[in-house]
């Protein structure tokens, strides 16, 4: 890395095609290693409902016999063993949401703490400090052989989760060239989906033994990733966003010059770190941040009405979140097989499980081409308004002939075209809102706020995911407490993409090809209905008058206070 103890004066340019360095193969390395990051959420997310359905791991918790030394001879699906199965030998429903919500309550506090964290010991620290947490916790999970070991761990593996899964966010988004940040962001959503495959895959292949192996070994798979993030995130630099909001000009240049793949002197380095240094001094100029609270505080300042206000933003994210968790996709992850197993005439529920997560890793990557093309504003509306029509035809099919009473059996024909529908519908938020979503949260906030604002959006989305997880069994099961909503509750699901598809029309901006400084100015001088139509005209750099009062970088010192 050339480093010297040189003075190099960045007035940066007023040239808004210049304000950011070339793409370089190596840049995309860096950004697509970070999207690994997403491995760790899908599979953990993915292998606790497998493992709560597992005879060695149920025999654990409820000390009932197996139900074939219970009732040797009898087949598996004969009536006494599904009795028995239903009554006994089963984790107590408590017991189940107990496991799965307390891994979200760790990532909703995880991802909060990660956005505050990340702006006193940085991005990369903090992706490395949640992996460490992780392990710990999955130390934990691994050695426990009953429930309350089992959740202090999830407990504390769920905050390692929550810390990756905002910072990486954050991090991709900030180091990304914006060319390609919403499709290298997008491939962060497709390793959600790998990990929620793996999962299945692993749980699948371990669920039959009679040992601690059947839990442990799904279990202690994820130390690898939490080893190889860890690793590779050590290599790699740190965000040259967050050294500029340290005043660490000098570092900022270097991580940049790293990032872009360019050498240290090059004016393409020079000028784009300038205008990220002018726009985060507009910013601070705008609004200002005292002590720790009134940095909080800064996240929920403006006026709500004025969509480039903090607060605007900020309910934004939240928002955002919100809407992505209420199209009801974890509704089919979580409790995909056993709502399949109600609509009867299907052999292998799993395996229709499988199905559907496959249909989520392979229509993925076409959200990286869509993201970019399309751009974020007009899939997620028109992601919602597909939901809709498919989500309302799952609930005619089931309302009609899917529906499975003893007068009247499921027809076979309608409960596949449901199958078809529902794998239709994984399809249209895979290309979508599942990507869509968490590019537009690592976009739309000021340098200022931004870590505190994707650590907030992040909390929003495990928030709304836990809620999910824990109603929906009472919504859905064939259960005394439940609302026996059965099929109809994909009428919910559907009712709640108009609410997304409302959200998206109104106050989703467009942010495709701009640098996040420009998504900025954007937001400044447009609504969300008018900005797709936006084109950057200035600089931050030009409008601070650079080229007069140039900034000093000092290469290879220690600080260097910008002088603007
Ligand atoms: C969502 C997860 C979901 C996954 C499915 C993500 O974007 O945030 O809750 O399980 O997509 O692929």
């Amino acid at each position: 890395m050339p480093r010297g103890g040189s003075i190099v004066a960045v007035t940066g340019t007023t040239d808004v095609n210049r304000v950011e360095a070339p793409v370089t193969v190596r840049a995309y390395l860096i950004v697509a290693f970070a999207a690994f990051g997403g491995i760790f959420f899908g599979y953990d997310t993915g292998w606790m409902g497998g493992v709560l359905n597992m005879d060695y791991f149920i025999n654990q918790y409820t000390h009932y016999e197996y139900p074939n030394i219970k009732y040797p001879g009898l087949a598996s699906d004969s009536q006494e063993i599904k009795d028995y199965r239903k009554h006994f030998f089963v984790v107590p429903q408590w017991q189940q949401s107990l496991t799965t919500a307390i891994l979200s309550a760790g990532t909703f506090f995880g991802a909060i703490i990660a956005g505050d964290l990340a702006d006193f010991i940085g991005r990369r620290m903090t992706i490395i400090a949640g992996c460490g947490i992780f392990v710990i916790g999955g130390i934990l999970e691994t050695a426990s052989t009953g429930l309350a070991l089992m959740v202090v761990g999830r407990l504390i593996a769920g905050f390692g989760v929550g810390f990756i899964s905002a910072i990486v966010i954050l991090y991709m988004s900030e180091i990304a060239p914006k060319k390609v940040r919403g499709a290298v962001v997008a491939g962060y959503q497709f390793c959600i989906t790998i990990g929620i495959l793996l999962a299945n895959c692993v749980v699948y292949a371990t669920q039959s033994r009679r040992d601690t192996g059947s839990y442990r070994i799904p279990i202690a798979v994820q130390f690898l990733w939490a080893i190889i993030l860890a690793t590779g995130l050590f290599i790699l630099p740190e965000s040259p966003r967050y050294f500029v909001k340290k005043g660490k000009l000098d570092l900022a240049a270097d991580a940049l010059a790293r990032v872009r793949g360019q050498p240290l002197d090059s004016e393409y380095i020079q000028d784009e770190l300038a205008e990220i240094v002018a726009n985060h001094e507009y910013e601070m100029s705008i609004v200002k941040q005292t002590s720790y609270i009134g940095s909080w505080a800064s996240c929920f300042e403006g006026k709500i009405t004025s969509p480039a206000s903090n607060v605007r933003r900020t309910m934004l994210g939240i928002c955002m979140q919100a809407c992505q968790q209420l199209t009801g996709i974890n509704f089919i992850f979580y409790f995909g097989p056993v709502f399949f197993q109600q609509l009867g005439t299907i052999k292998d529920p799993f395996l229709i499980g499988l199905v559907t997560t496959l249909v989520n890793v392979c229509s993925t990557p076409l959200s990286f081409w869509m993201v970019e093309r399309i751009g974020r504003r007009n899939i997620l509306i028109g992601g919602a308004f597909l939901m809709i029509i498919f989500q309302f035809i799952v609930g005619a099919i089931g309302a009609t002939a899917g529906k499975d009473t003893p007068t009247h059996p499921a027809n076979p024909n309608a409960v596949k075209a449901m199958i078809a529908f529902i794998c239709l519908n994984i399809a249209a938020f895979a290309t979508t809102w599942g990507p869509a979503a968490w590019i537009v949260i690592g976009e739309i906030f000021p340098l200022t706020i931004r870590s505190r604002g994707v650590g907030l959006s992040t909390a929003s989305n495990w928030f709304w995911n836990c809620i999910i997880a824990v109603i929906t069994p009472y919504l859905v099961a064939d259960q005394d407490k439940s609302a026996k909503l059965g099929s109809n509750v994909f009428f919910m699901w559907g009712g709640l993409c108009c609410l997304s598809f409302m959200f998206a029309y109104f106050f989703v901006p467009e942010t495709k090809g701009l640098t996040l400084e420009q998504v900025d100015k954007m937001l400044e001088e447009t609504t969300p209905r008018t900005s797709r139509g936006w084109k950057p005209h200035s600089t931050f750099a030009g409008d601070l008058h650079l080229a007069e009062k140039p900034i000093e970088v000092a290469i290879g010192t220690e600080h260097v206070a910008p002088k603007v």
